[in-house]
């Protein structure tokens, strides 16, 4: 064995230490291509603000790509409020190893991951700094036995913080950015830098869905724009991005989610499925499009 060349010490195990890091690293970032190798497109949805819809949205595309017969995998890369398990009724539900890696759960037709599967409790608080946060998504990207896919559509959360960049930067070359937004100044401010963020980062934009846009009274029928509505539209003309429709505010989709049922996949809440359907259609054309 030779000597550490910093302490020159030949029982020093940090030269070897560093070699077999070394190695394991190269061994991920291996695997991680040939993972990402199977998948043809990937599709990330973000938003610059919280609670806009991304996850019910997210979940909603997967479902309907893997009705249209695509191979789909959704990744969810919240680690700290990972809602695609209860979106999907897959809450509690832990994974398995298998071969060098580890299998995703499947809703359906739909492989999915959460980083939620991973921890022990659901209550549980994640306290992960930015380099942690990175090394869970490299992993989740590199060990998750996806095989090959259509699309994989990934959940991530709000801003442009580390998940965010950690997932573009691994996923490297990222089809296209699905951006949900409410329609109120607030949020549609944040947008704006979800935009920027995507072009600093050379990502294709699919386009602008407006989520949370009006709400019909079920006994009345009165429309009543609770967070304003078609703010985006002149936003998206503005930043010149696509505006690829809106969705109004369903309480249907509310209780779906909870139940863990997707209104893509549901029999019933027929209007509810109708306006996601009209959206991802024009999200569909961007898509193959691109
Ligand atoms: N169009 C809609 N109508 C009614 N409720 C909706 C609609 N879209 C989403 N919701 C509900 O709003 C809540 C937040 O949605 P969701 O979790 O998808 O947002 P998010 O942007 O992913 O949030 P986070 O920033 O925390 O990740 C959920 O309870 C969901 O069911
Ligand atoms: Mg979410
Ligand atoms: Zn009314």
């Amino acid at each position: 064995m030779s000597s550490c060349s910093s302490c020159h010490d030949k029982t020093c195990s940090a030269k070897e230490k560093q070699e077999t890091e070394t190695v394991a690293e190269f061994e991920q970032r291996q695997r991680l291509q040939s993972n990402l190798c199977r998948i043809k497109d990937k599709i990330v949805v973000l938003s610059g603000k919280g609670g806009v819809g991304k996850s019910t949205v997210a979940v909603n595309l997967a479902q309907t790509l893997t009705q249209k017969g695509y191979k789909v995998g959704l990744l969810d890369v919240d680690v700290h409020g990972p809602s695609v398990p209860t979106l999907l009724g897959l809450s509690g539900h832990s994974i398995r190893g298998s071969g060098d890696g580890v299998d995703p759960l499947i809703a359906g037709d739909l492989k999915v991951m959460s980083v939620g599967f991973l921890l022990q409790d659901e209550n549980e608080a994640v306290i992960w700094r930015g380099p942690a946060k990175y090394g869970v998504i490299k992993q989740l990207l590199a060990t998750v036995n996806w095989g090959h896919l259509d699309y994989l559509v990934v959940d991530c959360p709000p801003g442009t913080g580390d998940e965010p960049l950690a997932t573009m930067e691994l996923l490297g070359d990222v089809s296209g950015a699905v951006i949900v937004t409410t329609p109120q100044d607030l949020a549609l401010c944040d947008v704006r830098r979800s935009i920027t963020f995507c072009r600093r980062l050379s990502a294709p934009i699919y386009g602008v869905i407006e989520n949370m846009s009006g709400f019909v009274c079920p006994h009345c029928l009165e429309r009543i724009d609770i967070f304003k509505s078609g703010g985006s539209l002149d936003m998206t003309q503005e930043m010149g991005v696509k505006h690829l429709g809106s969705l109004p505010i369903m309480p249907e989709v509310v209780r779906a989610g909870d139940a863990g049922t997707p209104i893509s996949q549901s029999s019933q809440h027929e209007s509810a499925r109708e306006a996601f359907e009209i959206v991802f259609k024009k999200l569909m054309t961007e898509i193959e499009e691109h």
